[in-house]
C-alpha cells in the first residue's frame, strides 16, 4: 500500500511563495466555518463536547467539557491529576496561543530521586504510586480556558463530567485492557482498587464505573475555581495522601503551580503554516527538524518509495538524537532552537545521511552503554487527544495525559484524583531509556519545579484550501504519528485518510524501525533491509489520532476519529 505523503515534493517554500501564501490568506479571511466539529477518544466525551454546543458554547467552553468528561470516560488516558498542551487559536484576532499545562517537579525532587545507593534506577519508582506524580497542571487549564477564552460558565462547562462521574460510565474494552496491564499499581491503594477494579479484578465490558469523589473534587472545582483544587480541603486531602504513600508533594507545590502560555512553534513547509506545539514539548522541534531536512533534500528522489521512507527515517533518527542531547523544560535550559530549526543544521544532517546505506546509531556520537537496543517496555497508546472547532473558525487542538496507562495507580484518599507518573518521562539518570526507550541527558535532567520534556504534539496546519486540526497520544511515537499526519493533509488526504493511514517510526535508540502492519509495502521492507535497517514489526497499532479539517474553499467541515481506538467525531451545523 503507497503511502500518499511519499509522493510529496521533498522542498520548502519561502519568500515568494511565502508571500502568495499570506496573500491568499488575506484573500481567504473571511468568517469562521459555519459548522463546528469535534472529535474526541471516547463517545461520552464527544457528546459532553456536543452539549457545551448546543448550549451556545464556543471551542474553548467544549475543550473544557470534553477534557473534563475524557478524565471521567477514560482514567486510563488522562485527568484532573495529570497534565497537557492545549493549543489554541481565536479567530478574532487571528492568534494562536499553547496553554502549557505541564506537570512540574515537586520542589522536593532532585535528579538521584530514582536512584539506589549505587546510583542504579530503582525500577518502577518514577512510575507506580505517590512518588511517581508531578503537581498537576489540568485544573489550572479547565479554570484559565473557561476563564479567558469560554463564552460559559466554569461551572456549566464541568457539568457534564461530573454528571458521568456520579452516574458512572460503561467500562470498554480499552479501559479493561488497561486496567489489566495496571493491575498491580492499581490494587495497591485502596481508594483506586475500590474505584476502577471489582474485588481486585478488571471489571467485566459495561459494569459502571462510579466517582463520587472525583464528582466532589470537580464541583469545588467548579465552585471555586483554581483555589478548589490548588488550595484548601482538595489540596490537603492530596498532599496528606500522597506524603503518607511516600510522595514528597507540599501544600507549596500545589499553591505554586503555574500555568505557561507560551507562543507556539509555527514552522512553514511546502506552502503551509504548521503551527504546534514549542517546548516542554520536543515535538514541534523535532517534527521542524525533519520537514527541514526533507526540505534541503536537493534532487528529487522520483517516486521511489524506498529512498522516501529511507530518507525519512534518516531524518527521524537524528531529531530524536537531537531530542535527547538539547531539549528540556525551557524556564530551566537554554534550548537552541533557532540552531536546530535553521536550514544549515538541516543541510549538515542531510550531508550525513547516505542515501544507500543506514546509518547505525552507534555512529552518532552517542551512545550510553546502558541504552543499547533496549526495547520501550510500553506499547499502550494512552494520553489522549482530542480537536474541535466552532462555527466562528476557534479551534482547540488538545494533547492530555497522566503519562503511563492509569497515571501512578495511586488516588489520595477521598479526592478521587487519579495522580499521573509524569515523573518518568525526566531522564531518571543520564542515558537510561524511560517507559518509551527515550534517553536523555543533562537538559531534561529532574529538578525542582522543573517541567519534564514531552512528546505530546498538538498541531494546526494551515494552507490557503485548508485547516487542520489534529494530534495524537502514543509516547515516543507521538512526533512521527503527527508527523505522518501533516504529510498527509498536505498531499490533500481527507479526514478519514489521515486517521486511517499506517504508520512507522523511528527514534534513535533503540535503532529499528517500528511499523505498523501494512504500512509498508514488502518491496520497501526489503529494501530498507537492503540498507542495513532492522525492521520491527509491531503487533498494536500506533496512535489514537482525532482529526478535524475545514476545507476553505468549499465551506466544509470533516471530522475522523482514529479507526484504531473507540473514539467518535460529530460535524454539527451552527447553534
Ligand atoms: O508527555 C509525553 O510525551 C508522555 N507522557 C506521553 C505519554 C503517552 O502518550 C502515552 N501513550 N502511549
Amino acid at each position: 500500500m503507497p503511502l500518499p505523503f511519499m509522493r510529496l515534493r521533498a522542498r520548502s517554500v519561502r519568500g515568494v511563495l511565502c508571500a502568495l501564501w499570506l496573500l491568499a490568506l488575506c484573500a481567504t479571511a473571511q468568517a469562521g466555518p459555519g459548522q463546528q466539529a469535534v472529535a474526541s477518544a471516547h463517545p461520552l466525551a464527544t457528546a459532553a463536547g456536543e452539549a457545551i454546543f448546543a448550549a451556545g458554547g464556543n471551542a474553548f467552553d467544549v475543550a473544557v467539557a470534553v477534557t473534563a468528561a475524557l478524565g471521567v470516560t477514560e482514567p486510563q488516558g488522562s485527568g484532573l491529576g495529570g497534565g497537557g498542551f492545549f493549543l489554541l487559536h481565536e479567530a478574532e484576532p487571528g492568534r494562536s496561543v499553547m496553554l502549557d499545562a505541564r506537570e512540574t517537579a515537586p520542589g522536593a525532587a532532585h535528579r538521584d530521586l530514582y536512584l539506589d545507593a549505587d546510583g542504579e534506577v530503582i525500577p518502577g519508582l518514577s512510575l507506580d504510586g505517590a512518588l511517581a506524580a508531578a503537581i498537576p497542571g489540568m485544573p489550572a487549564a479547565l479554570v484559565h480556558l473557561a476563564g479567558r477564552y469560554g463564552r460559559l460558565t466554569l461551572d456549566a462547562n464541568l457539568a457534564p463530567a461530573i454528571r458521568l462521574a456520579e452516574a458512572g460510565f460503561p467500562a470498554n474494552a480499552g479501559f479493561q485492557q488497561m486496567a489489566r496491564f495496571r493491575l498491580e499499581a492499581l490494587r495497591t491503594g485502596a481508594d483506586a482498587a475500590d474505584i476502577f477494579l471489582r474485588d481486585g479484578e478488571v471489571p467485566e465490558a459495561g459494569e459502571l464505573i462510579r466517582q463520587p469523589d472525583l464528582a466532589a473534587t470537580l464541583r469545588r472545582l467548579a465552585e471555586q475555581g483554581i483555589d478548589g483544587f490548588y488550595a484548601g480541603e482538595t489540596a490537603e486531602r492530596l498532599v496528606a495522601g500522597v506524603q503518607a504513600a511516600g510522595g514528597i508533594w507540599t501544600l507549596e507545590d500545589l499553591a505554586g503551580y503555574k500555568l505557561v502560555e507560551r507562543s507556539p512553534l509555527v514552522l512553514e513547509h511546502d506552502g503551509a503554516r504548521i503551527v504546534t506545539a514549542p517546548p516542554p514539548s520536543s515535538g514541534g522541534i523535532a517534527i521542524g527538524q525533519i520537514l527541514n531536512i526533507l526540505a534541503v533534500q536537493d534532487n528529487d528522489l522520483g517516486d521511489d518509495e524506498i529512498l522516501r521512507v529511507h530518507l525519512l527515517v534518516e531524518a527521524m533518527r537524528r531529531a530524536y538524537r537531537d531530542r535527547a542531547l538539547y531539549l528540556g523544560d525551557p524556564d530551566h535550559v537554554n534550548i537552541p532552537v533557532t540552531r536546530l530549526l535553521s536550514r544549515e543544521h538541516a543541510a549538515e544532517l542531510r550531508q550525513g545521511i547516505d542515501l544507500d546505506r543506514a546509518t547505525p546509531s552507534a555512529e552518532l556520537s552517542l551512545m550510553p552503554e546502558s541504552s543499547a537496543g533496549k526495547p520501550p517496555r510500553v506499547e499502550s497508546p494512552q494520553t489522549s487527544h482530542f480537536s474541535v472547532l466552532d462555527a466562528e473558525g476557534n479551534r482547540v487542538a488538545a494533547t492530555i495525559t497522566l503519562n503511563y496507562p492509569f497515571g501512578s495507580g495511586f488516588v489520595p484518599p477521598g479526592t478521587g484524583v487519579l495522580l499521573n507518573n509524569e515523573m518518568d518521562d525526566f531522564a531518571a539518570r543520564p542515558g537510561v531509556p524511560n517507559a518509551y526507550g527515550l534517553i536523555g541527558f543533562e537538559a531534561n535532567a529532574i529538578g525542582p519545579y522543573r517541567r519534564p520534556l514531552s512528546s505530546m504534539s498538538p498541531t494546526f496546519v494551515e494552507t490557503p484550501e485548508r485547516i487542520t486540526v489534529l494530534g495524537t497520544p502514543g509516547g515516543s511515537r507521538i512526533i512521527t504519528t503527527v508527523l505522518h499526519g501533516i504529510l498527509a493533509t498536505l498531499e490533500g488526504a481527507d479526514a478519514e485518510e489521515i486517521v486511517r493511514e499506517g504508520r512507522f517510526h523511528h527514534q534513535y535508540l533503540p535503532d529499528h524501525i517500528e511499523f505498523e502492519s501494512g504500512a509498508l509495502d514488502t518491496d520497501v521492507l526489503l529494501g530498507l533491509a537492503r540498507r542495513g535497517h532492522t525492521l520491527s514489526p509491531q503487533v498494536r497499532p500506533f496512535g489514537n489520532m482525532q482529526v478535524v479539517l475545514w476545507e476553505r474553499r468549499q465551506d466544509r467541515v470533516e471530522a475522523a476519529s482514529d479507526p484504531r481506538g473507540n473514539g467518535s467525531a460529530v460535524v454539527l451545523p451552527a447553534q
